[in-house]
């Protein structure tokens, strides 16, 4: 039986933090240990240029992701680590795609127009394009599954609307890709608001953060007098969330208990935290130090995977173009 292909991409905006590793990357280590699935995981780079970015930083960025990628536990022996950039087809794809999507369609998603609003001088042809590379990233591996929040399904419906125009069209075989929220754990954010997010200032713990950033972090998230009859909701509730992940839930039990009789000193409790949370992420911390000082060795992982990537994504795009009648031998 034929593996189930597996695409998933992470921009290249700042370093993976906790949010990312319980919520996606733990979810892409599953996937890539099951033999079932046959996974691509990039850096995607082309994406990031969609709105205003820093072209000095921009290799660096997208570099950094990969090396967490792999301290986080990816594994090139298993699944197809690389960057999206190194394999142009996406972009051809990309192109020959946005003839079947029209411009209304685009201008009435969602994340276009919360970018619109973000970046009002900013409202370029590659924005109003971005679900369409989206879908080519995807389609070039014909991956029938992706591992992505729920703010990505207006993308993932766009993607299968192009794969069904295209199929109905020209005859591919592209198939309709769903996505999927792998079992993963809701971190909150530190801010005592939502979830932890690369964009919310003081809401992160990166994964290779010191304990010294740790306890700094930690310092910042809002608690109360320690006692009551009911923990609140918002910082006090979610320090205690990270206590159950990285301490397990009689340790929670036990604050909630405190905080119901003689109550919580949020010192102790966080400095116990930072140490339990540096001590979860000691392996990730050690191995990417491995990897800052192998900088050939991730540069082989890159390009080895960009080889393997590319033999997939040119097939899907000579035999788009054939189907498209272009010139060309079948
Ligand atoms: N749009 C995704 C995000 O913002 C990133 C992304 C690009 C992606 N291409 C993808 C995710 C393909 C899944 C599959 O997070």
């Amino acid at each position: 039986m034929s593996k189930i292909r597996v695409f998933s991409g992470t921009r290249a905006t700042g370093r993976l933090h906790l949010g990312n590793y319980f919520g996606a990357v733990k979810g892409y280590i599953d996937l890539q240990n099951d033999s079932n699935y046959d996974c691509v995981y990039m850096a995607v780079d082309v994406h990031t240029i969609t709105t205003p970015y820093d072209q000095h930083n921009l290799a660096t960025a997208t570099k950094a992701i990969i090396m967490d990628y792999l301290a986080a536990g990816l594994d090139p022996e298993k699944a197809i680590v690389t960057i999206q950039s190194l394999v142009p087809e996406h972009v051809e794809l990309a192109f020959l795609f946005s003839s079947v999507v029209s411009v209304a369609k685009m201008q009435h998603l969602p994340t276009f127009k919360d970018k619109v609003k973000q970046h009002p001088d900013n409202v370029t042809l590659a924005l109003l394009n971005y679900p369409t590379l989206m879908a080519a990233d995807i389609l070039a591996y014909k991956a029938s599954v992706v591992p992505a929040g729920l703010d990505q399904e207006p993308h993932i419906e766009v993607t299968r609307e192009i794969a069904r125009r295209m199929n109905d069209l020209y005859g591919t075989d592209f198939p309709e890709t769903k996505r999927i929220a792998t079992p993963t754990q809701y971190v909150p954010s530190l801010t005592g608001e939502g979830k932890m997010s690369k964009s919310v200032e003081g809401s992160s713990i990166s994964l290779t953060d010191d304990l010294a950033m740790i306890k700094k972090r930690l310092a910042s998230c809002p608690t109360d007098s320690g006692n009551g009859q009911e923990i609140p909701k918002g910082g006090v509730s979610n320090l205690l969330t990270f206590v159950e992940i990285f301490e397990g839930i009689e340790r929670k039990k036990a604050y909630e208990n405190d905080y119901k009789n003689q109550g919580i000193r949020y010192g102790d409790l966080k400095a116990e935290l930072a140490e339990a949370i540096f001590n979860y992420l000691s392996p990730i911390r050690e191995k990417r130090l491995e990897l800052e000082n192998n900088q050939d060795y991730v540069d082989k992982i890159i390009k080895e995977g960009a080889e393997k990537a590319r033999t997939i994504a040119a097939a899907t795009l000579a035999e788009t173009k054939i189907k498209m009648g272009f010139y060309g031998k079948n």
